[in-house]
């Protein structure tokens, strides 16, 4: 078996001096698939999301990418390194535009991010009509698709998404989820957090289940929506 592009490999770690809240969790995606993390509220799937982007004590266990370890590298090294990270709150700039959100985006990049504003533009249409407005006073889902664009500007390799569609309608939820599968077919790895959960992973070429900061299930997303024991204790049957 061959590594995968992007592993935590059997993290454990906590905020600050705080207690473990991971425990032996491991999340993992491939090069263009989309991995899938779902479970209750409280489980930790936000803390192994930033425990893999280096926002966390990762105490034991290991962060790879492409083979190299990169546990010991702060955010903004691995922001260099190719990964891309949507936090679940506070993901745009809401006072800024569009635009300024999306250049604010490219900011390591020294070289011309035109193109790249255009893949984004291309994307997601509603952005290029409304670049000169605030973000702030854009529809939830728009407001989403600025974070996604934004986190696009790096050209990341690996894009991590913690709960892109909180908070839309079904419609809005539905359209995301095309928009992200079209980022994956470009060969770009998603690793997403998703409240959504049976929807998420009829998209997910990997799931993890997290229960209290452990692995209680992994599987393709298919295997999941077909395991019983997942269904009844977090697809409501
Ligand atoms: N910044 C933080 N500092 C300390 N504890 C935190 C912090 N963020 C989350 N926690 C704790 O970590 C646990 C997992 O939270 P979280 O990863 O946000 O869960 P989920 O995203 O699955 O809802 C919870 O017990 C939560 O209280
Ligand atoms: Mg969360």
């Amino acid at each position: 078996m061959s590594e995968p592009f992007l592993i935590g490999d059997t993290m454990t770690g906590g905020y600050g001096n705080g207690p473990d809240i991971l425990h032996e969790c491991t999340i993992a995606v491939d090069r263009g698939e989309i991995a899938v993390i779902v479970g209750p509220n409280g489980a930790g799937k936000s803390t192994a999301m930033r425990a893999v982007f280096g926002m966390l004590n990762v105490r034991q266990g290991a962060v790879r990418l492409n083979g190299e370890d990169i546990t010991a590298l702060s955010p903004q090294d691995r922001v260099v390194k190719g990964m891309g990270f949507v936090p679940q709150t506070h993901n745009i700039f809401t006072s800024m535009t569009v635009e300024e959100n999306l250049e604010m985006g490219a900011f390591i990049r020294t070289d011309d991010i035109s193109g790249t504003m255009e893949q984004v533009y291309e994307l997601f249409p509603i952005l290029r009509e409304k670049r000169h407005q605030a973000a702030g006073e854009l529809s939830g889902g728009q407001r989403q698709q600025v974070a996604v664009g934004r986190a696009l500007m790096t050209k990341p390799t690996v894009l991590m998404l913690d709960e892109p569609t909180a908070g839309v309608s079904p419609i809005v939820m539905d359209e995301l989820f095309d928009r992200i599968i079209e980022v994956a077919r470009t060969g770009i790895s998603i690793l997403m957090v998703e409240q959504n959960a049976r929807q998420a992973l009829e998209i997910a070429d990997k799931g993890y289940v997290l229960v209290q900061g452990r692995n209680a299930h992994t599987g393709s997303g298919k295997d999941l929506l077909a395991d019983s024991e997942v269904r009844r204790s977090f697809l409501g049957g």
